[in-house]
């Protein structure tokens, strides 16, 4: 359903250095987006098309709330569309939702900007009932974005920087096995960067613990015909945006995922350089 013009963005505000926060007027999506599920919004015509999850609704003012860091050219241009402006087109909500029921003790795991891409989920869990446990992540302080937004929905949040400025000095892993040790834990989730969602299945494995994981990769159409998403997940080729963007951790390829993940980055830098230019 591509074609419902003009979009109205409501409210923006930079979160972070590099990570910007949009409300975006869209009733249809707020009514129907799930923990989970993404949009893929078009700023105009020319513009390619960018994949964002949906971080919050409100279903009723009829906004959805959408976080973006800058790392290429089109999210160079987003950040440049300012409240009172419009975006051409957003179509979603897409991709199945997650799993959301009442599992117990659950364990979520937010990197950097997965972090925006985490919260709902956080928050579909609490309300079902879960016990939820949260770790965040961050280079520091600075970047530690939903800090406020997790911690109300968490009934025990526990924060980690690469430098130590707020929270304690190390990696998500690192609080995932001290988590695991003292916790019975039935479900985990973690979303962040290609990396740190591999080494945090590798720890959950150890216990015993199944974990889901959200994937990103490059997507065009968001429907399942380009192929631009594919990703092998239990042996067998997969398309991120229908049959994700959510697999259980220890099923995904993550050798091949986190080469093709790479291999788009110099692409990306060089037109953003052209675009900066
Ligand atoms: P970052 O590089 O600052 O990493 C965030 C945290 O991840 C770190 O503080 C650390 O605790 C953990 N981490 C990193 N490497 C690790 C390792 N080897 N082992 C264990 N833990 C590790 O995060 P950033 O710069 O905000 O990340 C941006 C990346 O996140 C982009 O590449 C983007 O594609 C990806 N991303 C993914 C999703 C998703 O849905 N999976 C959503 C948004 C962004
Ligand atoms: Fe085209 Fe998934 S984005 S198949």
């Amino acid at each position: 359903e591509w074609g419902e013009n003009l979009f109205k963005v409501l409210e923006r505000k930079e979160l972070a250095p590099t990570e910007y926060e949009i409300l975006v007027d869209a009733p249809r999506i707020a009514k129907k987006a799930q923990p989970g599920q993404f949009v893929i919004l078009r700023i105009d015509e020319q513009g390619e098309r960018i994949p964002l999850t949906v971080v919050d609704t409100d279903k009723e003012a009829g906004w959805v709330r959408l976080i973006f860091q800058v790392i290429g050219k089109s999210t160079a241009q987003l950040a440049t569309v300012m409240a009172g402006e419009a975006l051409m087109d957003i179509v979603g909500p897409l991709g199945k939702a997650t799993d959301i029921e009442n599992y117990g003790t659950v364990l979520l795991v937010g990197g950097g900007v997965g972090i925006a891409a985490l919260f709902p989920i956080v928050k579909g869990l609490k309300e079902a009932g879960n016990h939820v446990i949260t770790i965040l992540g961050a280079k520091n302080a600075e970047l530690l974005i939903l800090q406020d937004e997790c911690a109300e929905y968490s009934d025990e949040l526990i924060l980690m920087t690469d430098d130590g400025s707020v929270g304690q000095k190390g990696l998500v892993t690192q609080a995932m096995e001290e988590v695991f040790q003292r916790e019975e834990i039935s479900m985990a989730w973690a979303i962040g960067p290609s990396i740190m969602m591999k080494f945090c299945t590798l720890t959950a494995q150890k216990y015993d613990v199944p974990i889901y994981v959200s994937l990103n990769p490059i997507m065009i159409d968001g429907t399942g015909m380009c192929g631009g998403c594919r990703v092998t997940v239990a042996d067998s080729i997969k398309f991120a945006c229908v049959d994700g963007p959510e697999f259980l951790g220890e099923e995904v390829d993550w050798d091949e995922f986190v080469n093709r993940m790479q291999q788009y980055r110099p692409e990306e830098m060089m037109a953003n350089d052209r675009y900066e230019k």
